[in-house]
């Protein structure tokens, strides 16, 4: 790669961590997840395109043909030119950019067949919002949406999220949670009535406050019911992503006992 090749690149990546069109993922794992569920991937950069070919043959058969031969070109770079890419250069050594798909709040609202949606009141933490996407992504949501300033395909958050970002919707839309159309609104809160998963509706919206300060008093008035999962005494709460994966998989194993 020659000198006006890696400045042409480093502004490409740059330029694509601002564009509310794409993503930058970061590692094998968000290249595997965002192939397999249908991204548009525009570029890969690897500092060993046959390392890579065999890690995606190990952990990844499904997409065989799919990336380097057959599928999505794999450039090669320095791992020198990887570093000034990326803030910290993945394990495996690759990066890439792909297209966002649109996102469009009025069908979650709409489409309530979708699965319950995880909505997060202005997240602070990237990393938990990643986490946030990746257990919605297992537990079979209909998608997540945020509030606030922080952009949830954020290369941070995608990169905790292993690029299950395209495994279901996800975006940002403040008017989501003044309204949510048809579907219930449900406030988890730790001060709540205690939940019981087989009771809460399939097409719910749970609503998470922020990290420092919970949920806001706007939110939790307009809520239908208000929600809290039991702790031992003398905890004052959960870490956000870990209420979210708790209460989304109590919900996903109440279907599972009533569907057997
Ligand atoms: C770190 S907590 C916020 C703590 C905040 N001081 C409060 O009391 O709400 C972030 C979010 O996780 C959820 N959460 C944490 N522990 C919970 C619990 N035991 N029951 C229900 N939700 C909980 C809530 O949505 C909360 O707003």
């Amino acid at each position: 790669v020659n000198v006006a090749a890696a400045r042409a690149l480093e502004g490409r990546f740059q330029r694509a961590r601002k564009d509310k069109e794409l993503a930058v993922l970061e590692g094998f794992h968000a290249l595997k997840h965002a192939l397999r569920f249908g991204a548009q991937v525009e570029l890969v950069v690897a500092a060993d395109p046959a390392a890579l070919a065999q890690i995606a043959d190990d952990l990844a058969p499904d997409l065989h043909g799919r990336l380097g031969a057959g599928g999505v070109a794999v450039e090669q770079v320095p791992a020198e030119l990887l570093s000034r890419l990326a803030p910290r250069v993945p394990h495996t050594q690759v990066l890439a950019l792909a297209a966002r798909p649109p996102f469009d709040p009025e069908r979650l609202r709409r489409d309530r067949n979708s699965g319950a949606i995880v909505l997060l009141e202005d997240p602070r933490d990237l990393g938990n919002i990643g986490a946030v996407v990746r257990a919605a992504a297992a537990a079979g949501a209909g998608g997540v949406v945020t509030t606030g300033t922080h952009d949830p395909w954020d290369a941070a958050a995608i990169r905790g999220a292993t690029g299950l970002h395209y495994a279901l919707p996800v975006g940002r839309d403040d008017a989501f949670a003044l309204d949510p159309g048809e579907r219930p609104l449900l406030a988890l809160d730790p001060e709540g009535e205690l939940l019981d998963p087989a009771r809460l509706p399939p097409d719910a919206v749970l609503a998470f406050g922020t990290e420092r300060d919970g949920l806001s008093d706007d939110l939790l008035a307009r809520a239908d019911a208000r929600l809290r999962l039991p702790m031992r005494a003398g905890v004052s709460s959960l870490n956000l992503a870990t209420s979210v994966a708790a209460v989304l998989f109590a919900w996903r194993l109440a279907m599972y006992r009533a569907d057997t």
